[in-house]
């Protein structure tokens, strides 16, 4: 399901960023009147493209496990070029629709280096890492070893699988319960990645 919808997301994308290389091209070149025919043309297209691609998108962003600072840069970028792209073709403001046009070409080239990065991992002990990065680290450090605020020193862990998996789950005195923010395989996840990327090394 999420496959699938990832799969026409970046349809949606491709079309939108050709609708929009075709647009800006003409702008550039001062073909006001092609522009206007072009737009006119695919003015429907261009709709159900463009619900597409937020749709897709924001169904997407409720399956990730794990909100990453790329994505945010992303949604950001996506949302700053739609007021820009707008006000540029009506102005005919050859500097704003470049932006715009810039700014969705940045996007895509950023969610492409987020998948690169994932294609080699297993899926598990990725999300397993990039859990333990977004929550984690803050008092454990990124190798597991900064022990703030009273943390353990996770490299030397003695628990075993199911004492990691319950103080992740419940807590332990500052450290708080993971239970209402993880699942339990994310918490599986971190647990894992704990023991085989942290302990030890
Ligand atoms: C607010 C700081 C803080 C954060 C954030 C935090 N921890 Fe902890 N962690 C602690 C403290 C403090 C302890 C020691 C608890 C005790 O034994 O008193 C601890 C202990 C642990 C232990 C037990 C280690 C041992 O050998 O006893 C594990 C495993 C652990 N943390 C994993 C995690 C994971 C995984 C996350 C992220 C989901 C996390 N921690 C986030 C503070 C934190």
């Amino acid at each position: 399901m999420a496959t699938g919808m990832l799969h026409s997301h970046y349809l949606f994308v491709v079309l939108f960023t050709l609708i929009y290389l075709v647009k800006t091209i003409l702008l550039l070149s001062d073909k006001d009147e092609l522009l206007e025919k072009f737009k006119k043309k695919t003015k429907v297209v261009e709709m159900i493209v463009s619900f597409g691609f937020l749709a897709t998108g924001v169904f997407l962003l409720t399956q990730l496990p794990v909100v990453t600072t790329i994505m945010i840069v992303k949604i950001v970028l996506v949302v700053l070029s739609i007021p820009l792209a707008v006000i540029g073709y009506k102005k005919k403001n050859k500097v704003l629709a470049t932006l715009s046009f810039f700014l969705i070409v940045v996007s895509f080239g950023l969610a492409h280096k987020a998948k690169d990065a994932k294609a080699g991992e297993k899926t598990v002990a990725l999300s397993g890492k990039e859990i333990f990065e977004e929550k984690c680290t803050l008092c454990h450090g990124g190798d597991g070893k900064l022990a703030l605020s009273g943390a353990k020193d996770l490299s030397v862990t003695q628990l075993p699988h199911a004492g990691i998996v319950e103080i992740i789950t419940n807590g332990k005195n500052t450290m708080a319960a993971y239970k209402e923010a993880l699942t339990a395989e994310q918490i599986e996840a971190v647990a894992s990645y704990i023991e085989t990327d942290l302990k030890g090394k």
